[in-house]
């Protein structure tokens, strides 16, 4: 068996050691005699797993007792729609928004069929084509807004707030499904966070919602029951059926955060990761290309292009033979990316940073 080093920015990379849990226990789960996912949701055994998986994510993340920790089937997407249908109501709905990407334009594009939206912020583009942005003091926000969305990391553009807007008493919503465990956070600065499951806590299917207690009301009158957060608050994220094996497989990645120091060791590993990635970059800037300010560069999706366009297929065919494979930037953006999440070991970073030096000088 031969792993690469894959950099796909999600589904992404799980740590070896995880898959391999999954494996040995995939027949015959804790002596039962059967598969984990063949277990009935709402028995005693698979209760207990998901009491686990939430007790480790509230001790990784230090989330206060007062938010609730729900697991929701499907994608960030779904989100994109839960987030205005609860948290405008009949005679409340505008939002502020800061569309710094494609993500959360899409979160714009959902948002606004329920509601006035305003959109308080914008990636900035200086004079020399470098992007970055917006401060606090240029964001144009609604005191009298019902939350302020956005989208902490930018997972296709690479560009990431290193600092948390501040809302004076209007909620914060953070996406956080690209950056969510890759650093330590306070989660009292947000009243909810979300995150898609499928780059730092597992596998596809499943969406990690922390809200605070007093953000659960009655949600829009159009909104289907499974998309109420009272709904899946009330019964324990087990309204219906729910992802089992995704909840499961969380929980042996929450394990690992746990077994490698917690998120300060793995925030330090992922920062010395990226600083070496972006070093490299900017050490052959004639060759590689990273038109993100420095201070907002991501620390989960390193973004680049080659000054020669005509090298990129070139530079993907020769790295995926050298076994760094998913390079290719996302469809709307062109170019290659280079996903770091936490499975990424420092290593892989390493052996990226040499083929690019080694592919610079080749052709240069
Ligand atoms: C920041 C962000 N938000 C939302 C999404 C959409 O997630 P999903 O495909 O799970 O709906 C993604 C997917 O990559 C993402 O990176």
């Amino acid at each position: 068996m031969n792993r690469v080093y894959n950099f796909s920015a999600g589904p992404a990379m799980i740590p070896e050691e995880v898959l391999r849990q999954a494996q040995e226990e995939m027949l015959d789960w804790h002596g039962l005699g059967m598969s984990i996912m063949e277990l009935g949701h709402r028995g005693p055994e698979f209760q207990a797993v998901l009491e686990q998986t939430e007790a480790d994510l509230r001790e990784v993340l230090a989330i206060p007792s007062n938010y609730h920790v729900l697991f929701v089937a499907g994608g960030a997407s779904h989100q994109f729609s839960m987030v205005p249908l609860n948290l405008l109501s009949e005679h409340h709905k505008q939002a502020d928004y800061l569309e710094t990407g494609v993500w959360s334009h899409k979160a714009v594009v959902e948002a606004k069929r329920y509601g006035t939206i305003n959109v308080a912020g914008q990636v900035i583009t200086e004079a020399d084509g470098i992007r970055r942005l917006p401060l606090q003091q240029e964001l144009n926000l609604n005191p009298k807004a019902a939350y302020l969305h956005y989208t902490p990391n930018e997972t296709v553009d690479g560009i990431e707030f290193h600092w948390v807007p501040q809302t004076g008493k209007v909620p914060l919503v953070a996406d956080m499904t690209s950056s969510i465990l890759s650093h330590p956070i306070q989660v009292s600065d947000y009243q909810l966070i979300y995150a898609g499951a499928q780059k730092n806590v597992g596998q596809a299917g499943i969406t990690l919602v922390i809200v605070r207690e007093d953000l659960v009301k009655e949600a829009l009158a159009i909104t289907p029951i499974l998309y109420t957060y009272k709904a899946h608050v009330e019964s324990k994220s087990c309204y219906n059926t729910p992802p089992t094996y995704a909840i499961y497989f969380s929980g042996l990645v929450l394990n690992w955060v746990k077994r490698q120091g917690g998120l300060k060791v793995i925030g330090e590993r992922n920062h010395r990761k990226a600083s070496k990635l972006y070093a490299c970059i900017d050490q052959h800037r004639d060759f590689y290309v990273n038109k993100i300010a420095p201070d907002c560069r991501a620390l989960m999706n390193v973004v680049f292009s080659l000054a020669r366009e005509e090298l990129t297929e070139e530079f993907l065919n020769q790295a995926t033979q050298a076994g760094l494979a998913n390079l290719r930037g996302h469809r709307a953006a062109g170019g290659c990316r280079a996903s770091i999440y936490n499975a990424m070991p420092e290593e892989g970073v390493d052996c990226l940073v040499e083929f690019m030096k080694d592919f610079a000088q080749r052709n240069g």
